[in-house]
């Protein structure tokens, strides 16, 4: 069927049109994309589906309702939302076309004064559902991630009943889009190494949350500090170092976040040995997770990629991090250490 056909069919109620909840970890070949994260009025970028109903034994078929590049009419999305219809869908292998479109549209947003504040957010939410989905599904994160499935939805639902933190997820993916995506990558596998280490669900939720804003504090950091290939300089590191602090701060005036969230982002660069920073806490007075965002962390930051830096393979960066785990250097705890080897050799 071609889009007139579908839009015809459609307009004259001759289609069983499906609802059904978005999943952060849809396996299936289409993506649902929710109506109110669309420019009415404006070109789409990839195509758009209509999840229908075929009658043959409840079988069901995503039958195409705009092409790309056609402009998405005001009075479709009448018709479409007194239908009750709030989603389409669009092909998996057009994630990346999504993405920027949905980027695009958060700027946008930025650029105008006056919009309704929840619309923007929505936004912000499919952005996060969609960059959290295909961190999920990059090669560099293994299998071992899947643990983390369930959790990483009941924390975006978390997040979406507070404006105030998706205000921070704003912060990360508008300031510094390579940060955003280290986020995401951290908080994956700090779930996942939580829920491996035999942690409460309730607890690896707490932990995937301060891993999302770990950084929070580097968006107030200039960007040719945080991307120097070359050494700092003494003031330029003593600036840096202050981003756990400063991210304490920003977590604190937000005020809806669990105080060992504030506990953990400010901790997240202390050593296992007290040779960190910004308090020089040593393990025994570290909160006991802080050595899992510490790990995880550093592991996301060696394999990642990332401006002026060079990323290296998960073997490699293992070996490496291995070598700060014992004496004379402890960087890691060991146990921690320990857990994370085999939680990374799950097949
Ligand atoms: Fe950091
Ligand atoms: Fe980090």
């Amino acid at each position: 069927m071609d889009v007139q056909t579908t839009r015809k069919q459609l307009f004259a109620n001759q289609l069983k049109v499906l609802k059904r909840n978005f999943s952060a970890t849809d396996t299936a070949s289409f993506l649902p994309i929710y109506l109110q994260a669309l420019m009415v009025g404006e070109k789409i970028s990839f195509n758009l589906y209509l999840k229908v109903s075929t009658n043959e034994q409840e079988g069901i078929t995503f039958l195409p309702f705009l092409e790309a590049e056609e402009v998405l009419e005001t009075s479709w999305v009448e018709i479409l939302e007194r239908l009750g219809i709030d989603r389409f869908y669009f092909r998996r292998r057009d994630l990346e076309l999504a993405l920027a479109y949905l980027n695009n549209h958060l700027l946008l947003f930025d650029l105008q004064r006056g919009n309704p504040p929840k619309e923007k957010f929505l936004v912000i939410v499919e952005h996060l559902n969609f960059s959290l989905y295909r961190a999920f599904n990059s090669p560099q994160m293994g299998s071992h991630i899947n643990l983390a499935k369930n959790q990483v939805e009941r924390l975006v639902q978390m997040l979406q009943r507070d404006i105030q933190s998706l205000k921070l997820v704003w912060e990360l993916l508008y300031r510094n889009y390579s940060l955003y995506n280290h986020s995401l990558n951290v908080c994956l596998l700090g779930i996942a190494l939580m829920l491996f280490m035999h942690n409460s669900r309730q607890e690896s939720l707490i932990l995937g949350v301060a891993c999302l804003f770990h950084d929070i504090g580097l968006t107030r950091v200039p960007e040719d500090l945080l991307y120097q290939s070359e050494p700092l300089e003494e003031d330029d590191w003593e600036t840096m170092k202050k981003h756990p602090l400063v991210g304490y701060q920003m977590l604190k005036e937000c005020d809806v976040l669990p105080s060992e969230v504030l506990q953990l982002v400010q901790e997240h660069h202390e050593n296992a040995d007290g040779s960190g920073y910004p308090q020089g806490l040593p393990l025994s007075k570290q909160h006991p997770w802080t050595r899992i965002v510490r790990l995880v962390d550093e592991f996301d930051s060696l394999t990642g990629h990332r401006p002026g830096k060079k990323s290296i393979a998960p073997f490699a960066a293992l070996k490496s991090l291995q070598k700060q785990a014992g004496m004379p250097v402890q960087n890691f705890d060991l146990r921690t250490m320990n857990n994370f080897i085999r939680f990374l050799a799950i097949p």
